[in-house]
């Protein structure tokens, strides 16, 4: 299965949860291919060490070689990662020339190879909801949406990236469909986080995943140290729902059948 992590809102977890859910799948077994959709590189700032900055998908998106020339392994065990680079930004203006074809790009490039060689493809994304997401959620067979506790701009993000997958989802790519979306940085020694969490239950119950990500010190050293927090701190109460979040979503994939 390829997901895509989507919300226009900025930091509000996408990078923290693609690259924690790739790692938590990997230490399960999975083969996991991580594609790193966003110009800001910060997936590959975690996943793919400094040596590795060449053949990025920028490369891929100008070059017409085959896809594997792209996939670099990282120092996580059965997780490969394609790495953005900043030069990516500027390709935009150009996509946007042709968008019918650009929508379809990333697509056409990766997805034959990534279902034939890896068990779910993860695909992280800017902070908007422009021609990079678009290209994302063609090539998706579903949405995982980050929501961050406490924010009414990211509740927002959350109601416009939920649109944006029922429009992809009509004219573009019928078989997305929204997973669910994830509540992180909550902080249950507030009440605003409290009240946030019970009124995204409310409006969206089934849509939302029960593991909850809690605002977590040790996540954020694991950003400092370019690691996933289930390596930094395996021990710690972020890793720990990680690995609750990453067991909801197998459950979820195999009752699915996806
Ligand atoms: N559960 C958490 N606890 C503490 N800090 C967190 C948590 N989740 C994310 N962060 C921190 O919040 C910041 C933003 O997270 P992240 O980069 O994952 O968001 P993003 O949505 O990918 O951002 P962008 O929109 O810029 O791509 C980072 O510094 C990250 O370490
Ligand atoms: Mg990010």
């Amino acid at each position: 299965m390829v997901i895509v992590c989507i919300n226009n809102k900025g930091g509000v977890g996408k990078t923290t949860i693609t690259t924690n859910i790739a790692h938590g799948l990997a230490n399960r077994g999975k083969r996991i291919l991580v594609i790193d959709q966003d110009p800001q590189a910060n997936t590959t700032s975690i996943l793919a060490p400094e040596s590795q900055r060449t053949n990025t998908i920028h490369n891929l998106y100008t070059e017409n070689e085959s896809v594997e020339k792209y996939i670099h392994p990282t120092p996580y065990e059965s997780l490969d990662v394609i790495p953005n680079e900043n030069a990516t930004a500027a390709m935009e203006i150009e996509l946007y020339r042709s968008v019918a074809s650009s929508y379809r790009l990333l697509r056409e490039k990766t997805r034959d190879y990534a279902i034939s060689n890896y068990d779910h493809t993860l695909i992280d994304c800017p902070p908007n909801l422009g021609i990079f997401v678009m290209m994302a959620l063609v090539a998706a067979d579903s949405a995982i949406v980050p929501v961050e506790a406490g924010s009414r701009f990211a509740i927002d993000g959350f109601i416009a990236a939920f649109e944006a997958i029922e429009m992809t989802s009509k004219k573009l790519n019928h078989n997305l469909q929204f997973l669910r979306a994830v509540i992180n940085k909550v902080d249950m020694r507030t009440s605003i986080s409290k009240t946030s969490v019970e009124y995204l239950r409310r409006q969206f119950s089934d849509k939302i995943f029960n593991t909850t990500i809690p605002l977590n010190t040790d996540v954020m050293k694991a950003e400092m140290s370019r690691q996933t927090v289930l390596r930094h701190a395996p021990h710690s109460t972020g890793a720990k729902r990680f690995r609750a979040l990453t067991e909801e979503l197998l459950g979820i994939i195999s009752k699915n059948n996806l």
